[in-house]
């Protein structure tokens, strides 16, 4: 067979899975997950729901959910040994990424060399919200607090986090985020995953590589500047000048612009309905209608200064606003994200393992040819 030897940089336009997980149409604005339409799905669902819709690809019936929310409850305690590298951890004040990465690693010691994927799934997806609450809580110089049986995944996320338990409006808000972002197509952490678990390496390996894909800033998203931005705006009759100072500097609009999506992006929309329920409940929209008012006048000003470039709003933008609103710093934005993150991760890897095809593309060599060998005196 010949090669094709076209370099496609970033592997953009290359196909390189089949799945049925999610679907991701950039010029129609459709994100479809596991069949459903991500606006009809996110607000309704609980994140359990989501969950066991990712891994068996059906909503479950009352006693399946019971069952995995059971399992989910049973496995939140952290061993011993990740307490006290999130201890080690927090006395040196480390990112809370790296730190998400090195304790999920540690989950594979009371497995004691057993490789059972769905076992590590379920242990993953329970343990991740354990591990980034008692970090933040740690780092900030408070005990973790003991996750709760009785509580679901997100409620008890937030629960962990300040020691009280949440409304249902809180949680509703959560879960319509967690259930936004469980899955976005073959993205760089998916895929790293899925290269991972090809090599019938074990499940924690893959989702620890996916972390270290997921940490970077290209890839985990910037929804803290996009906040940031909103609060020096500080009112909307700052938001014009404001902004046209910044496209005249040069400078990008954070929260703006998709590699993928040219029109706004199905989860920006999703999530500024759950986020305007959010700060209603809460009895005070100002940022909410700030961020609107932002928002409109930055798409406008991007069609001016950057005409046919089609830069809508991105899934940062809201996430930002949603999760201020549940009252997390922005330092948790990023680990918010991967505990819904990680679903789709442990789902993508169910569906690679059933392939079970190693993931090998080719490289084209640019180096030198026939060097000759100088011993190190001279050189
Ligand atoms: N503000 C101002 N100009 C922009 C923006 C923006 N937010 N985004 C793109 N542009 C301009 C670029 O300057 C470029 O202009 P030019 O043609 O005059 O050189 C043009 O639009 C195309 O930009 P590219 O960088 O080629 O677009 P790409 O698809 O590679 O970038 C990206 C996508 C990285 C998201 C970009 O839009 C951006 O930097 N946005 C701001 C940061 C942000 O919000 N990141 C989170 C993205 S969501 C996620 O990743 C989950």
């Amino acid at each position: 067979m010949s090669l094709d030897t076209t370099v496609k940089s970033g592997l953009e336009g290359v196909v390189a899975a089949q799945t049925r997980l999610s679907s991701v149409d950039g010029q129609a604005g459709e994100l479809i997950i596991a069949g459903f339409p991500v606006e009809e799905l996110a607000g309704r669902a609980t994140f359990e729901e989501t969950i066991y819709l990712l891994w068996h690809d059906t909503l479950p019936n009352a006693a399946q959910l019971g069952e995995l929310r059971q399992s989910l409850a049973e496995r939140r305690t952290l061993p011993e040994a990740t307490l006290a590298l999130l201890r080690a951890a927090a006395a040196q004040e480390s990112d809370s990424m790296d730190v998400l990465r090195m304790a999920a690693s540690t989950l594979s010691l009371p497995t004691k060399g057993r490789n059972d994927p769905q076992q590590d799934a379920l242990t993953l997806v329970a343990c991740f919200p354990t591990i980034v609450a008692a970090y933040w809580r740690m780092r900030h110089g408070h005990e973790p607090i003991a996750p709760r049986a009785d509580l679901s995944q997100a409620a008890n996320f937030l629960y962990m986090l300040s020691g009280e338990e949440p409304g249902d409006e809180r949680v509703r808000g959560l879960e319509t985020y967690l259930n936004t972002v469980v899955d976005h197509g073959l993205n760089a952490s998916t895929f790293t995953a899925r290269v991972i678990i090809s090599t019938q390496s074990d499940m924690i390996s893959a989702i620890t590589g996916a972390i270290g894909a997921l940490k970077g800033p290209l890839h985990g998203g910037a929804p803290g500047p996009a906040l940031d931005m909103v609060f020096e705006i500080g009112e909307s009759a700052q938001a014009e000048a404001y902004l046209r100072a910044k496209l005249e500097r040069g400078e990008r609009l954070m929260g703006f612009g998709h590699r993928v999506y040219k029109v706004r992006d199905p989860r920006a929309d999703v999530l500024s309905v759950a986020a305007e329920r959010l700060y209603r409940t809460d009895g005070d929209t100002k940022l909410y209608d700030l961020a609107r008012q932002v928002e409109q006048q930055a798409i406008a000003l991007l069609e001016e200064y950057k005409p046919g470039r089609k830069l809508q709003t991105n899934v940062e933008f809201y996430t930002a606003l949603l999760l201020y609103g549940l009252d997390l710093p922005t330092e948790l934005f990023t680990p918010t994200f991967a505990i819904s993150r990680v679903v789709g991760w442990t789902a993508h890897c169910f569906e690679q393992l059933a392939l079970n095809r190693i993931i090998r593309p080719q490289s084209i060599y640019s180096g030198e040819h026939n060097r000759r060998w100088t011993e190190v005196a001279e050189r």
